[in-house]
């Protein structure tokens, strides 16, 4: 098994190579070839082509190694190492144009589930405006040259938080009844459109705080590495493990709080 910052470094260079096909499979102009589970939950001919590219390149370097991605699904290793892979989080934001989307690639041991894996190493990358969010454990969280932290206070005044509405409409009401929940707590909202972006900003300071359901293990699996790095916490509800049924992230100071108020939720 290699060393985490190894498989970081791995996970950086394929990253950056997938997102560049994307962006230039975008300037060529975006189809949405199927609706997957829900109106919003849409899949292009580019998510596709790129997961493949991330799986040869994975395969080539690391041919031992299991693999799941959110688009072509999973296969076996002889490793503990699994790659989870999302080859463009933040589909409707790419198919409209807006520079919001990124590849999300990391490298797990265990299982490749939110409740039993560690995260060992992660990459987003944003080729839309050239940023590199990468960390691997134990040594620490950057973007692109330049070491990032979570933000270690919350000014009075309120925080910044992001959220996300699962793809699944019978989810909805609950969703924005545990919005209103959080209200209090925030200065204002974001909605920006793709979960590994919004944990790559917890990890920079561009956000206090990011909380979703219905996420999926690619998701999340590279931002729950950036944001520990960058001094942060990631949970779902009551401290255990993040997952489908809540993700909550934020640095230490407002974690407590905003999994308080995420504690009692609404269906
Ligand atoms: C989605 C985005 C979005 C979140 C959804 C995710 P996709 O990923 O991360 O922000 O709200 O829950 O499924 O489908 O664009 O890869
Ligand atoms: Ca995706």
């Amino acid at each position: 098994m290699s060393s985490p910052d190894a498989l970081r470094a791995l996970a950086v260079e394929v990253a950056r190579e997938a997102g560049m096909l994307a962006a230039s499979r975008r300037r060529q102009g975006v189809r949405v070839a199927a609706t997957k589970t829900a109106l919003a939950d849409i899949v292009t001919d580019a998510d596709r082509e790129v997961e493949a590219l991330i799986r040869d390149r994975l395969a080539a370097a690391r041919p031992e190694d299991a693999f799941l991605g959110e688009e072509t699904g999973s296969h076996a290793g002889s490793t503990p190492i699994t790659w989870v892979v999302d080859p463009i989080d933040g589909t409707v934001n790419y198919a409209y144009g807006i520079p919001a989307y990124a590849v999300s690639i990391a490298a797990v041991s265990g299982p490749p589930e939110p409740s039993s894996w560690s995260v060992l190493a992660g990459a987003v990358y944003n080729p839309a405006v050239d940023e590199m969010f990468h960390a691997a454990r134990g040594e620490g969280c950057w973007r692109d040259r330049g070491r990032i932290r979570v933000n270690s206070e919350v000014l009075a005044a309120g925080a910044l938080v992001a959220t996300g509405f699962g793809y699944d409409p019978a989810t909805h009401a609950g969703d924005l009844a545990r919005l209103a929940q959080v209200m209090p707590l925030v200065r204002d909202i974001r909605r920006m459109g793709a979960a590994s972006l919004d944990l790559a900003a917890v990890a920079a300071g561009r956000l206090d705080g990011y909380y979703e359901r219905g996420l999926h293990p690619w998701d999340i699996a590279a931002g729950v590495v950036l944001v520990e790095e960058a001094g942060g916490r990631v949970a779902g509800l009551d401290g255990g493990p993040p997952g489908a049924a809540m993700t909550v992230a934020a640095g230490p100071a407002f974690f407590t709080d905003l999994a308080a108020a995420l504690a009692h939720p609404p269906r």
